[in-house]
């Protein structure tokens, strides 16, 4: 027994021994400098310990310096610039987002109304009813009539809170131009044109029901019926010759405005964005029963060929708008994130979101019915409308909202606002003339400033500069301790068998 302990005992020493002989040779033959020193015969004690000293201390600078690349690397690898050869690039115009404040177009109702049987007594009301619900946004749920015959009327036609978006869009329609032949008899079609091009026009799904947004860049997955339905929209005049998606204009174009109109006479209210962007509820024109012309300012954030897969989301902190991680929408824009926000809010507080909403998910939300519209969002309105609370001591709360910017975008000011005199009988009905009077001269870029081979060239000059390490002695490392060790025991078990 005691015999077999010893055995193993001059066993061990001996492997020990073989590996540290191992370890030595391999310091002594590496190309890390100062490594062979720590090991060398011939020199003292002190002086060993001085370079393995030097040694650790140069490692530590090596790793700190390393990683304060890589952080570089995730958080501040991405910068604006501004460009300014104005001469060279076309500039397009912003976007703009008009509500029409009459909803339901009353031809669709009266069919409706007949063919559900709806005695005669009963369609006042429920129009009142329709319409309100259709023209509610945060500012006047408390609009939305709430009496007896209502819920007698509902129940009867087996309306339920999630159909009432259904059926606002099946009493609107859409008219919006769509189709090839709607070109040709322009008349009470909602577009827009500059010169002799129209722009294309879509209905879209908003906090304020249904709008019409015109100009824009999005993709065509934001349109009422792709929210509500899942569908794709009609679209037969994208791409002719006399039709455009955006109003594009160099420095040079005398011609840089476009009219938004097809409204007939009813009151509008309209939202200006960038074309990249969709309105926010809370910033209007303000409403008008009159045809107006807005000058506008914009500056475009654009960004740099090879943006987009140089670095990741989190790297760039912007989204494109096809990168949306967001639950109701498939289209990602700042304000698209922050509705979602609001959206979560309004569901945290009141249990139930409200019918302008998109609710095509695997578990659908519930819908709020009317009657708690008038009551749990008109007491919390301005928190659900700003985001933010006043507490006690009047600092403000805000809620979090976690929204990166849109990587393409574009800064749009309102300059002036003014009436244009008697051209509502011209034109047959309101509209919008949006003009930017001064094209800008300069815009941002986005770029990137710390690529994936500038933190490869970073860390490895790191290396290089404290250790004189490079690839070729990574190779040798791992060569040494896979291979060369394989070699190594095969040719010790030879000699010890002899
Ligand atoms: C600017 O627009 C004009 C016509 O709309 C087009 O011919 C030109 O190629 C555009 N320039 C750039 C840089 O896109
Ligand atoms: C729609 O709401 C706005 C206020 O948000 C109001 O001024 C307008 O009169 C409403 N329209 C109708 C038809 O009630
Ligand atoms: C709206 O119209 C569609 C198609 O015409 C129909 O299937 C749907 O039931 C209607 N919705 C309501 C709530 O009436
Ligand atoms: C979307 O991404 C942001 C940032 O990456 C994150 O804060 C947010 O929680 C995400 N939203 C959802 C709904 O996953």
């Amino acid at each position: 027994m005691a015999a077999a302990s010893t055995t193993t005992k001059t066993k061990l020493r001996k492997t020990t021994k073989a590996i540290i002989t191992f370890i030595a040779a391999y310091f002594e033959d590496s190309n890390i400098h100062g490594l062979q020193y720590v090991v060398k015969g011939g020199l003292t004690t002190i002086e060993n310990c001085l370079w393995l000293t030097l040694l650790i201390i140069s490692m530590y600078f090596c790793v700190e310096i390393g990683l304060q690349s890589v952080d570089r690397y995730y958080t501040k690898s991405t910068v604006v610039g501004l460009e300014r050869d104005f001469y060279y690039w076309n500039t397009t115009m912003p976007s703009v987002t008009i509500c029409p404040l009459i909803r339901l177009d009353i031809k669709l109702f009266n069919e409706y109304c007949r063919d559900h049987n709806l005695p005669p007594q009963e369609q006042h009301d429920f129009f009142e009813f329709m319409e309100n619900l259709a023209n509610s946004t945060y500012t006047n749920f408390q609009n939305i009539p709430n009496n007896n015959t209502i819920d007698l009327t509902l129940d009867r036609l087996n309306i339920t809170p999630d159909k009432y978006m259904e059926l606002i869009y099946n009493l609107t329609g859409d008219p919006s131009i769509k189709y090839k032949s709607d070109l040709n008899d322009l008349a009470d079609k909602i577009r827009s044109t500059t010169g002799e091009f129209v722009i294309e026009t879509r209905q879209i799904l908003s906090e304020y029901g249904l709008c019409y947004m015109t100009n824009t860049m999005l993709s065509e997955k934001f349109t009422s019926l792709y929210l509500i339905w899942g569908e794709y929209p009609v679209n037969e005049i994208k791409g002719l010759k006399s039709t455009l998606q955006v109003k594009q204009s160099s420095y040079f174009d005398s011609d840089v405005s476009y009219n938004f109109l097809g409204f007939n006479n009813h009151p509008i209210d309209g939202f200006l964005h960038s074309s990249y962007e969709i309105m926010q509820v809370d910033h209007n024109l303000g409403y008008t029963n009159e045809s107006l012309q807005v000058d506008v300012d914009c500056m475009e954030i654009i960004t740099e060929e090879g943006f987009e897969s140089g670095a990741s989301v989190e790297q760039r902190k912007c989204r494109f708008q096809h990168e949306s991680n967001l639950t109701h929408y498939p289209v990602y824009t700042r304000n698209i994130c922050l509705q979602e926000c609001r959206l979560n809010l309004v569901y945290k507080t009141c249990k139930c979101i409200p019918h302008f909403y998109p609710n095509r998910i695997q578990n659908p939300k519930t819908v709020c019915n009317y009657k708690i519209l008038r009551e749990c969002l008109v007491q919390n309105e301005h928190l659900f409308i700003k985001l933010y609370e006043v507490d006690a001591n009047g600092n403000k709360q805000m809620v979090p909202c976690y929204c990166f910017q849109n990587c393409q975008d574009a800064i749009v000011n309102k300059r002036s606002k003014f009436q244009l005199q008697k051209t509502n009988a011209l034109v047959g009905g309101n509209s919008l003339l949006f003009a930017i009077i001064n094209l800008p001269t300069y815009r941002l870029k986005r770029l990137i400033i710390f690529s994936f081979t500038d933190l490869l060239v970073s860390i490895g000059g790191t290396a290089g500069l404290f250790l004189g390490f490079s690839v070729l002695c990574l190779v040798e490392v791992i060569y040494y301790f896979t291979l060369r060790l394989l070699f190594y025991l095969i040719k010790s078990c030879f000699t010890k068998q002899n």
